[in-house]
């Protein structure tokens, strides 16, 4: 992704990114003690908001952080954001960490210690260069058991996006016990026979926006959608496998560990769902 935009949003303020200045003890530095949430905006416009606000709520609150913002406030903080950088394309970046105690101490701090809130805007390619397909790699996931929190304690993901990187693909899929998980940093859907799959949603797995989205387009085109168990044969048999997140769409996978994904190209049931997908971006953006 590229370079943030230059006004980023720090402790209740707009100012320069290159101003914000944050404390060695913050527990987001010592500990990844935080969450996060990245939310795409299409021509200037918030898209699918109200759900990666209910996940950043729903982060907090599993982790005990406490909100420093009601839904109105993150509205309002958010817009400036898009406004401030010059509106267009972005994808929105908003951290809470549990704040920065006068000690390091495992234990949390005292209600005295403020959450410590960052914000910042950085530019996304629209329409993504992913669509004309990615080539993906599979790796074991290595992850604690609650990867459904947004937690910005990340270095199992980080490892397997290297991973990937390296080997000049475009994401790795994690595979916990033979099941599949989801990507380093995506969700991962599989098609059978036109039929849209997912794993079901429990502590192993973010909720993704973008999945859910998907899903209630794809029923609306007359697909079926199920949330099922996908061994790794499933994953490696599928007609088409696909990865969705909120900055990349989504994206078909036409490669999986160096062999064709069904013939090699993007697939007929991703092209009939991508083109409902795009059009309910602009869909929602109309007044
Ligand atoms: C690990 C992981 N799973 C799934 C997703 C997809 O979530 P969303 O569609 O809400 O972006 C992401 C997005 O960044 C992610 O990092």
């Amino acid at each position: 992704m590229a370079a943030p935009l230059p006004t980023a949003w720090f402790n209740g303020t707009y100012m320069p990114i290159a101003e914000v200045r944050i404390s060695p003890l913050d527990r987001a530095f010592l500990y990844g003690d935080a969450v996060y949430e990245v939310i795409p905006v299409f021509a200037g416009q918030s898209f699918l908001l109200e759900p990666h606000l209910t996940r950043l709520e729903r982060s907090l609150r599993e982790l005990r952080i406490r909100s420093p913002h009601n839904r109105a406030e993150w509205v309002t903080l958010i817009d400036g954001l898009i406004r401030k950088n010059g509106g267009g394309n972005l994808a929105v970046y908003l951290q809470v960490s549990r704040g920065a105690d006068v000690a390091r101490d495992h234990a949390f701090p005292g209600d005295h210690v403020p959450p410590t809130v960052f914000g910042m805007a950085m530019p996304i390619s629209e329409p993504h260069p992913d669509r004309h397909g990615i080539r993906a790699i599979t790796r074991q996931d290595q992850r604690w058991g609650r990867c459904d929190i947004k937690s910005t304690a990340l270095l199992a993901n980080i490892l397997a996006r290297e991973d990937a990187s390296a080997a000049g693909a475009g994401e790795a899929i994690l595979l916990r016990n033979g099941l599949l998980s989801e990507g380093s940093a995506s969700s991962v859907i599989i098609v059978e026979k036109s039929a849209l799959l997912r794993p079901p949603a429990g502590p192993e797995v973010l909720p993704g926006t973008t999945t859910d989205a998907v899903f209630a387009l794809a029923r609306q085109c007359g697909l079926r959608c199920g949330d099922e168990e996908i061994s790794e044969k499933r994953l490696r048999g599928a007609d088409e496998i696909w990865v969705a997140a909120a900055t990349r769409g989504i994206a078909p996978v036409i490669e999986l560990d160096g062999l064709p994904v069904g013939n090699g190209s993007p697939g007929p049931v991703w092209r009939q769902v991508a083109a409902a997908f795009e059009a309910s971006k602009t869909g929602e953006r109309a007044p």
